[in-house]
């Protein structure tokens, strides 16, 4: 029996991707198996989405790790034994290295990641899968699922047809700059936000009369097609 390709998904909301990824596995779409369903935030949707379909859940809450640095401060001994600041201040493209904010948020960041990989790093997976995860990585994290050099293994949905509009709010972004048109983005994630080379991309028409709840709509009904096209691609070797 050939050992089936295990892919890894994290979350932040709704999940209405990872079911699009879900459905994807279910009907041999995408010749893989989602092991686990990892989100930052308790509670949402998209973990509801998961264990209905059987795959294994966690949370690691990333408000409350970092809302514990603030208030307690971050000792030299709650930061992961491995973690260096000054190579990963030097390796990220996220922050300016000379902002007083940024150790504290590469600290507080590896704290969470370390958590992370804790529960992901057991599944031994081929593929790591954003779908709608709204935190950076930093390259800590990144360092520890890319083991191989030149070998991306962790992919990102954004919401723009990137380089155009990186960051949160890539429709709301989109729609408010007067777009005719926008569209969806998967790229593999690098050391900046919304920088990796890109896989796909889709774009749908943005009409005169349309409102920001009609792009996000679009938007995401071209999304939940992209995803599975593009790990189906990575399957393949392409
Ligand atoms: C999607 O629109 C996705 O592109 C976006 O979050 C939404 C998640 O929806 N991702 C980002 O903005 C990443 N920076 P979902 O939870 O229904 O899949």
């Amino acid at each position: 029996m050939t050992t089936p390709f295990k892919i890894g998904t994290l979350i932040s909301g709704g999940g209405t991707n990872l079911q699009a990824i879900i459905d994807a596995c279910r009907d041999g779409r995408i010749p893989a198996k989602i092991m686990f369903t990892g989100s930052d935030t308790p509670g949402v949707r998209g973990l509801d989405r998961a264990e209905q379909a059987g795959i294994a859940t966690f949370v690691v809450d990333y408000q409350q790790i970092i809302t514990a640095c603030r208030d307690n401060g971050i000792a030299p001994d709650d930061l992961p034994d491995d973690f260096n600041l000054a190579e990963v201040t030097d390796k990220q493209k996220l922050m300016d290295p000379a902002d007083d904010r940024t150790p504290f948020f590469l600290q507080s960041r590896a704290m969470a990641e370390k958590k992370l990989l804790a529960r992901i790093l057991p599944y031994d997976i081929d593929l790591l899968v954003l779908a709608g995860f709204m935190r950076v990585l930093t390259p800590y994290f990144i360092d520890r699922i890319n083991t191989v050099p030149g070998q991306h293994r962790i992919m990102n949905i954004h919401p723009a047809l990137l380089p155009a509009f990186p960051g949160t709010d890539g429709y709301g972004d989109t729609f408010r700059y007067g777009c005719k048109i926008g569209g969806c983005t998967v790229h593999f994630i690098d050391y900046g936000e919304d920088t990796g080379p890109i896989i796909g991309q889709k774009a749908f028409e943005i009409e005169d009369t349309d409102t920001l709840e009609d792009v996000k709509r679009k938007g995401l009904e071209k999304e939940w097609e992209l995803y599975p096209e593009c790990i189906k691609k990575f399957i393949r070797g392409a």
